[in-house]
């Protein structure tokens, strides 16, 4: 990925995971939001701390777990940091996601388009997760980019709310789309970007070679 991009890519998730911990770590809950959410999330503190707390280590992690350094100098601290976006962020973010889902603000599209999303994120960390423990490094790569392509819908849905509110869509008409909108979008850019990259290394990782410059990660 190019410098700039993964600048953004980095900034705008430390944002999102900020404005997260700032807003759910030191204001009432829900104080933010739309009254209906705000008496959701006073109903279910437990499922919305649980998901906020928990999504944001993958937010705030994820996006070092693309850099080439930490994959092949720091091999141990990409294993820890792995476990952590995975176990603490995809695994019990993405189970409290689920669980809110059923609860969220937009009727029966919103939650629906919420609830594939938190299947998606779980269905996705589970592969990665079954590819690297069999050895299968491309495979593990495809499926965390695919991941993390999930995990931005936390700032791809912050973008388009309020992009969609300031050019005069209302609030309860955008965001039951947005709810499918945030992450769909990102899934095909992801797979045309990122998942069609002929790079060598990529290629002998997928036939089970030693990449030709860049050291063998043994898993
Ligand atoms: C990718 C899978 C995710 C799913 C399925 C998901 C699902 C949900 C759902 C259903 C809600 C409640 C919405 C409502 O009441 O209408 C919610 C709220 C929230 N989620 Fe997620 N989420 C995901 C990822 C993330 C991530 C990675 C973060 C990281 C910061 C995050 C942070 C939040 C926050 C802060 C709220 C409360 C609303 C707000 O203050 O903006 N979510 N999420």
């Amino acid at each position: 990925m190019r410098r700039a991009g993964f600048v953004a890519l980095i900034l705008l998730s430390l944002g999102v995971a900020g404005y997260a911990v700032a807003v759910y770590g030191l204001l009432p809950i829900g104080s933010l939001l739309h009254p209906e959410m705000r008496a959701t999330y006073a109903n279910y503190p437990a499922g919305i701390y649980a998901h906020v707390f928990g999504s944001v280590v993958a937010l705030a992690l994820g996006p070092f777990q693309f850099s080439a350094l930490l994959r092949t100098r720091h091999v141990q601290l990409h294993r820890w940091l792995g476990r952590l976006y995975l176990g603490i962020g995809v695994l019990g973010g993405g189970v409290a996601g689920l669980f809110m889902a059923f609860h969220a603000f937009g009727g029966l599209p919103a939650r629906l388009g919420f609830a594939c999303l938190a299947l998606a994120w779980l269905y996705s960390g589970y592969r990665a997760y079954l590819a690297i423990r069999s050895g299968e490094i491309a495979a593990h790569r495809r499926w965390m980019v695919r991941n993390f392509a999930l995990t931005f819908a936390a700032v791809t849905l912050r973008l388009y709310l309020p992009a969609a509110v300031a050019s005069g869509i209302a609030f309860d008409t955008a965001y039951p789309a947005i709810a499918w909108l945030c992450w769909i979008p990102n899934l095909v850019a992801a797979e045309l970007l990122f998942n069609r990259t002929h790079h060598p290394a990529i290629a002998a990782a997928a036939a089970g070679l030693r990449p030709p410059s860049s050291p063998h990660v043994e898993r």
